[in-house]
């Protein structure tokens, strides 16, 4: 076994029986291999270099540590590693290091303060009940009917554009999700999205820029940084941030509930009986299958973690999927059991970037699971489905067809 501390710690060259230099994907086994490939390298290899030289971290302590020090680990990963080429939209906040960071998140956490969230519950119960009364009776692909639609409408109104135009931000989402970073051609399709969601958003800009109507779109046009009002290219960057963080998490975290009580039917009999148990099982949700596997840092200058030295200009991969399962923190870390404390998952972040948009994506997993129980006496994934699965970086299923019935 490799010691901590030691340069063999970040060789790549796999030992006989260790089965690649780069991480499984999540397609095709559900993230069967995945799953025990991290267990393996969260005891064996918790600070490992892939082939590519990138350096990635498995172990709870480690994925905290490097989140909570901004200045050692940047999240500009596009900024730094083109050298300096690119600069990040202001709207990025994803991708912002302190001081920008802080002062365009204090400006949006505008849109999500707990009233502004908490005041939209009728309407996603509303538009819930509508989606699933559209849904067909006896069977139907949750992520179609449900999963996705829900997130982006949420979006969509939040922004203050039509909710009708959600198939085309659907779109949008799934193109933008689809990116291959080493792909030229994706990239640039990519590229292409970013440009149509700021044609699409231009002519709504300039409307609130003449009359404010209170909406996320009207407090990001009215918005000041430094004294310098958002251009329109800052303002787009962010509505496209929040179709690509907001959308997929949210439908991922609904199909995963269900198929983790689909394991467990006399806990899902429970929940059903007991609605205020739906909360707990969402927050054990996003330990056992946190939506985003994974999520990237650089290093700023030359880093030490878990005793291992690593150089400026690193991109770090830091794996939430097996930090949520480390043992050194969860006991029987694979095990569904929401009667445990969550308190220190990990699958909105942690620091300065932590989710701004947590509160809004439990209400939404809240209300869509309490619809469904409460809808349907039977419900279960289909037995004859076969299911395909996001690739490495989303933790959940493409479609998840589901077997009713009513209550
Ligand atoms: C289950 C659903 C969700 C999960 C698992 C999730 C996960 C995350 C994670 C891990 C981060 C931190 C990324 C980092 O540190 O690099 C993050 C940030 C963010 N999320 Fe979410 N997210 C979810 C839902 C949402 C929703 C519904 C919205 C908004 C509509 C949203 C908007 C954002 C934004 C704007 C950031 C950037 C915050 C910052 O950089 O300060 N997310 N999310």
């Amino acid at each position: 076994m490799a010691q901590q501390g030691t340069s063999d710690v970040l060789d790549p060259t796999p030992e006989a029986d260790f089965p690649s230099d780069r991480a499984p994907a999540v397609e095709p086994d559900g993230g069967v291999t995945l799953l025990a490939w991290l267990a393996r390298m969260r005891e064996e290899r918790p600070v490992w270099r892939d082939g590519s030289g990138n350096v990635h971290v498995f172990r709870h302590a480690d994925v905290q540590q490097i989140l909570a020090d901004p200045a050692t680990f940047s999240s500009d990963t596009v900024g730094r590693l083109s050298g300096g080429e690119k600069q990040s939209p202001r709207g990025t906040l994803l991708l912002l290091d302190p001081p920008l960071h802080g002062k365009m998140r204090r400006l949006v956490s505008r849109a999500f303060t707990p009233g502004l969230i908490s005041g939209l519950e009728p309407w996603i119960t509303e538009l819930t009940g509508q989606l699933l009364d559209a849904a067909p009776e006896e069977s139907f692909d949750l992520v179609d009917a449900l999963a996705n639609p829900l997130p982006v409408t949420v979006i969509a109104r939040m922004l203050g554009v039509p909710t009708e135009d959600r198939d085309r931000f659907q779109g949008w989402a799934d193109q933008l999700l689809s990116t291959d970073p080493e792909d030229p051609e994706s990239v640039r399709r990519m590229e292409e999205t970013a440009v149509a969601i700021t044609v699409y958003l231009q002519g709504f800009i300039e409307a609130r820029r003449k009359e404010p109507t209170g909406d996320l779109l009207s407090t990001l046009v009215d918005a000041e940084l430094d004294g310098e009002r958002l251009e329109d290219e800052d303002i787009a960057s962010f509505a496209t941030l929040l179709l690509l963080a907001g959308h997929i998490t949210t439908s991922v975290l609904v199909g995963n509930a269900l198929l983790c009580l689909d394991g467990d039917p006399k806990l899902l009999d429970r929940v059903r009986a007991d609605l205020s148990l739906v909360p707990a099982v969402l927050e054990e949700t996003l330990r056992l299958r946190p939506p985003f596997t994974r999520i990237e840092r650089v290093t700023t200058t030359t880093a030490t973690l878990a005793g291992t030295e690593i150089g400026p200009d690193t991109l770090v991969h830091l794996w939430l999927l097996s930090a949520n399962r480390d043992e050194r923190v969860f006991e029987d870390p694979d095990t569904f059991r929401p009667d445990r404390s969550n308190s220190r998952q990990a699958a909105f972040g942690h620091g300065i970037h932590y989710c701004i948009g947590a509160p809004l994506a439990r209400l939404e997993g809240r209300i869509a699971l309490e619809a469904l129980l409460d809808r349907y006496g039977r419900i279960g994934v289909d037995p004859a489905a076969r299911l395909s699965w996001h690739g490495t970086n989303v933790f959940g299923a493409r479609h998840l067809p589901l077997r009713v019935q009513r209550a």
